[in-house]
């Protein structure tokens, strides 16, 4: 697919964020007329692998509603997050001010984030969580984030895990809540196409601009992008928690996240690489 195609597609996912992204806003998925506590949406693994973020330059990749960027700011960072979703910049923008936290909202595509923030580079880039499948190209993206970085800057992904995107419920209505393997865990064969009218929140249904496309990357994938483009893997973590119920069958954790009772398998993963 060429590099044309894919700005086609993703110009498809841009207006299909902006018309989520009311209907996010509303959501009690995103809870954001309750107390805004931005940590929720954090394991606590992702803060050890993190560090101390106190004066850090810290640029959130794909930030949505920036209900976890503000969680870096109320760590001591300088946070700056990336959307290309103009509708989610405007209301991120307005969340961070009612929550009183300072951060720098910046619209573009990741793959002309470099322009975008105008040269600025960074000691952290943070992103998942439902951020790299829509991303067609890998490497280049890789190459984006190694230009972000400062030299011994961090990357860290925690995304959802390639096997939990595999993974549906059997197709039968009643039949029993039994998980199937029914979807790609190995990328390759181009953009998966959704025509939805409902996200993955709560609330109504998206008014317009319903086309989306997802790419499916596995571990491999990942890891091969980042060190082809100079970063070294420190660490990846695959975890069996996730911060909703993705499925009625998964119970609570002491967390407060969500696992499936059994088998033990990774929902989650996080990755940390150094530029
Ligand atoms: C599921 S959100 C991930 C953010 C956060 N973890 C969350 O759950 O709110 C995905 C975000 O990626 C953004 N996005 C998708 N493709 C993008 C691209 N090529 N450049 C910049 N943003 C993009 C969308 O606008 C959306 O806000």
């Amino acid at each position: 697919m060429s590099t044309d195609e894919h700005a086609r597609l993703m110009r498809a996912n841009q207006a299909n964020w902006d018309a989520r992204t009311p209907v996010h806003l509303a959501s009690r998925f995103y809870g954001l007329d309750e107390d805004l506590d931005p940590e929720r949406w954090f394991a606590a693994f992702e803060w050890d692998d993190l560090g101390d973020l106190t004066g850090r330059d810290v640029l959130h990749l794909q930030c949505h509603l920036g209900t976890e960027t503000i969680a870096f700011a109320r760590r001591g960072a300088r946070a700056v997050g990336l959307d290309f979703s103009a509708a989610s910049m405007a209301a991120a923008a307005g969340i961070a001010a009612k929550a009183g936290a300072d951060v720098d909202y910046v619209r573009a595509n990741v793959y002309d984030a470099v322009e975008a923030l105008d040269g600025r580079r960074f000691d952290v880039v943070y992103t998942g969580k439902g951020a790299l499948c829509y991303l067609p190209d890998l490497p280049r993206w890789a190459e984006v984030v190694a230009q972000l970085l400062r030299p011994g800057g961090l990357l860290y992904i925690v995304e959802f895990h390639p096997l939990l995107n595999s993974l549906g419920p059997k197709p039968a209505p009643g039949e029993g809540p039994e998980l199937l393997l029914r979807h790609d865990y190995l990328g390759g064969d181009g953009p998966v196409h959704r025509d939805a009218t409902h996200t993955y929140t709560d609330g109504p249904a998206v008014a317009h601009a319903t086309d989306s496309y997802e790419w499916t990357h596995g571990i491999g994938e990942v890891v091969d992008a980042l060190t082809t483009a100079g970063l070294t893997v420190r660490r990846l973590r695959e975890s069996d928690e996730l911060p909703w119920q993705r499925w009625p069958q998964m119970v609570r954790t002491p967390s407060g996240w969500w696992r499936l009772p059994a088998p033990r398998v990774p929902l989650l993963y996080g990755l940390l690489a150094a530029r």
